[in-house]
């Protein structure tokens, strides 16, 4: 019997965990055990996602909390390393790019334990984002890279990264997605908030770099209150922006705009409810680029580049300067919703079962 230890630690990573951990608690041969670093703690960040995702109370729940990067980063490596060196696993397998994903990859391997990276081989190109050095350090010493698509490959593949630790396994959100399609589409949130569907944007913001500089938070909420006179926008705010926007002054007017409402955060279900009926997002996040990508849905990203480059290409997304936002939102509306769409190669909802294939392979018996 095999232990596998599934990691997560923040919003996005409950996504990316939850379809592999449903497919390997099916397989006799292995234990999964879902490791909670802790990294994000509040019920609607955390709870409320192992709730609709069906994962159960996590094996192990480091309990880290919020910090600096330093001080993150080395709770987590300090305290998941005692875990591993009291009973080691056979395989430690870490998704996404968040600091949990680099720090428990940094005390696995300086233990000697085999890694797996799920979501390895994005590069944003730029080294100012927190998670872009995540990603090279963890992909880096990581022994086993499952791509989302052909650009992590490449990516790795020129950084010097051998042929046979990659393997293209898919995009595993959208497992997820498939997963609780059904409920999504039973949940009528917009309908809810009394919201007219295909009538309304989504907004979600919580890069350091829009929401942590007042110039630039300032500049994005005059642009969604203008909009908000035309469209109607719902806003589930992450807590780091809900506090700057209350630091920055910027909380009150933007929770009495008449056309704008403030949320907030959703779990899993509500939101992605709301997104399928959304005529247009605006977003900061890496994940939602490619759930628009999968659905159709127009996609404006406030960020100058993407780890997630494949959703600009062959997607829906469009990557935005802050004083552009409010032209470019305007453009996308004159078009006819429900635009054709391209879906990425292997985000068909099966990830999770290429990768029991693959770790099939890397334990044959
Ligand atoms: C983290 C990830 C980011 C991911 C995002 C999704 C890193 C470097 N960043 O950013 O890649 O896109 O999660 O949300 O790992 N806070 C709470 N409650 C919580 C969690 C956070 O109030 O449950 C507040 C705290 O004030 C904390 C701040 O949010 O200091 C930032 O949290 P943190 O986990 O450091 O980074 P995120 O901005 O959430």
């Amino acid at each position: 019997m095999k232990t596998i230890h599934l990691v997560a630690g923040a919003r996005p990573n409950f996504m990316k965990i939850a379809p592999l951990y449903h497919a390997l608690t099916k397989e006799p041969w292995c234990r999964c055990m879902i490791v909670h670093t802790g990294q994000h703690y509040d019920a609607q960040m955390s709870d409320a996602f192992f709730a609709d995702l069906g994962l159960p109370t996590p094996d192990i729940d480091l309990n880290v909390g919020s910090g600096t990067h330093a001080e993150q980063t080395a709770a987590v490596m300090t305290a998941y390393e005692k875990v591993c060196m009291a009973a080691p696993p056979d395989l430690v397998i870490v998704v996404g790019d968040v600091n949990s994903t680099l720090a428990c990859t940094l005390a696995a391997k300086k233990l000697c334990l085999p890694v797996a990276h799920l979501e390895a081989g994005l590069r944003s190109g730029d080294r100012t984002m927190p998670e872009e050095i995540n990603r090279i350090v963890t992909d880096s010493i990581a022994d086993y890279l499952w791509t989302p698509s052909p650009d992590g490959d490449e990516n790795l593949l020129r950084e010097g990264v051998g042929a046979s630790r990659i393997r293209r396994v898919g995009n595993i959100m959208i497992d997820s997605l498939e997963m609780l399609r059904p409920r999504i589409e039973a949940r009528r949130m917009a309908d809810e908030l009394k919201l007219v569907r295909s009538g309304y944007a989504v907004v979600t913001l919580h890069r350091p770099v829009n929401v942590d500089s007042e110039a630039n938070l300032k500049t994005i909420v005059a642009s969604l209150k203008n909009l908000a006179g035309d469209l109607p926008l719902v806003f589930p705010a992450h807590p780091r922006t809900r506090a700057n926007l209350r630091k920055f002054g910027l909380l009150d007017g933007l929770a009495s705009h008449s056309g704008l409402r403030l949320l907030e955060p959703l779990g899993y279900i509500d939101f992605m409810s709301l997104v399928f009926n959304a005529r247009l997002i605006v977003t900061d996040s890496g994940g939602i680029q490619e759930e628009t990508t999968y659905l159709g849905i127009p996609c404006l990203t406030l960020r100058e580049a993407t780890e997630r480059p494949i959703t600009v290409t062959q997607g829906t997304n469009r990557l935005v300067k802050l004083d552009a936002l409010e032209k470019t939102a305007r453009a996308v509306l004159t078009q006819p919703a429900g635009a054709a769409r391209s879906r990425p190669d292997l985000w068909d909802g099966k990830t999770a079962s290429r990768i029991v294939a693959a770790l099939r392979e890397i334990f044959p018996n």
